[in-house]
């Protein structure tokens, strides 16, 4: 039996196993994925049954995405841009580091994504999945992102990445058409982001990241104020998409059954 394993820390929340164990039984496809929280001092060993195809692949989860790369052969264009795996298999005995939030991004967005052409970003936080999102913005042809982060220097190191990317103070809020909540303040219901929006902010389109609860307060917010709202529930499924076609060479259902499989 094959096997496969989302590594984080913590990991007890994430919905991976429940998503990709629904897509192998749907498909027949004889494996198992599981969920492994892991320590810094742990991620070779891990990545080590991939290079001994005792694993066949593995998702990376918070903090772990830039970590792991040291210990893959080949990065895919997407990993090396965005310094941030988040899939991992073996290919001609090579262990190949990809990442799959780009096109889970780009995926959720894909019926607005003509739409967001020439327009305005603006970001809040520098974590984990946030150059993902920045090198999918780009590559659809936005015409700015502003990034604003309580700590400056992880917001710093993102601009040596991304050039064109324009930093301001925490706090602050930029003239936006997009604005996009990559914290992780919303995970509690009662955490706000203590940000003061005017009138000038009415009827954008505010996307947060966070799918659990499925509605923070940062989309309350952008209800409030007339805007569009989505919450991060297509781009977790999306790039869970991605990973399972690279691994098992199959196309899964985005349906109404897998929606109701991850809201129980
Ligand atoms: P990681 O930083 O390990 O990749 P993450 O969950 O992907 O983890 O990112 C957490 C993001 O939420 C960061 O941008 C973090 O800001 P800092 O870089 O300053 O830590 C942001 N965040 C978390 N709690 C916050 C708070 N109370 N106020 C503002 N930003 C917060």
């Amino acid at each position: 039996m094959k096997k496969y394993l989302v590594i984080g820390n913590p990991i007890d929340h994430s919905l991976s196993p429940k998503l990709h164990n629904h897509w192998l039984k749907e498909n027949n496809i004889d494996a198992i994925y599981k969920k492994k929280k892991i320590n810094d001092n742990e991620i070779k060993n891990v990545i080590l049954k991939v290079r001994k195809n005792q694993i066949q692949g593995i998702n990376v989860t918070v903090p772990f995405k830039k970590d792991v790369i040291p210990y893959l052969d080949i990065l895919s264009e997407e990993a090396s841009s965005t310094k941030s795996v988040n899939t991992i298999y073996l290919d001609k005995n090579k262990v190949v580091g990809h990442n799959t939030d780009a096109e889970g991004f780009r995926l959720s967005l894909q019926n607005m994504e003509n739409d967001l052409k020439g327009k305005k970003v603006f970001i809040l936080g520098a974590g984990g999945v946030v150059s993902s999102i920045i090198y999918s913005l780009e590559r659809m042809g936005v015409s700015q992102i502003t990034l604003a982060n309580r700590t400056r220097s992880k917001a710093d190191e993102l601009k040596k990445i991304f050039k064109n990317l324009n930093l301001i103070e925490w706090g602050l809020i930029p003239k936006f058409d997009m604005i996009i909540n990559a914290t992780s303040l919303g995970l509690n219901n009662n955490d706000n982001l203590g940000l003061k929006f005017s009138n000038s902010d009415r009827g954008k389109f505010f996307y947060d990241i966070i799918y659990n609860p499925g509605e923070t307060n940062f989309l309350k917010t952008g209800k409030n104020l007339g805007g569009q709202i989505l919450n991060g529930k297509m781009m977790f499924i999306y790039q869970a998409y991605e990973a399972f076609k690279i691994w098992h060479k199959v196309e899964p259902k985005i349906d109404e059954n897998l929606m109701k499989i991850l809201d129980t």
